[in-house]
């Protein structure tokens, strides 16, 4: 079974649980999930309207298929 997720976000969320802030990953390519590495910069030429897929690189999404 394989799973797609999307995500909008473009960048992390802030959390206080104590005295100190977390970044928490939102856009889901952080190798550090569920923190924020930074590698949400990936996301930020990408166009309103369109779907992505990050593996190595970015690309442009313009048909998804499933099997049943
Ligand atoms: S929000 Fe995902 S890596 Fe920063």
């Amino acid at each position: 079974m394989a799973r797609l997720i999307r995500h909008e976000a473009t960048g992390p969320q802030e959390v206080k649980p104590g005295e100190q802030s977390a970044w928490v990953c939102m856009c889901g390519l952080s190798q550090n999930y569920p923190f924020c590495d930074g590698s949400h910069k990936k996301a930020r030429q990408e166009e309103p309207g369109k779907l992505y897929c990050y593996n190595r690189e970015r690309t442009e999404v313009t048909e998804v298929k499933a099997d049943q």
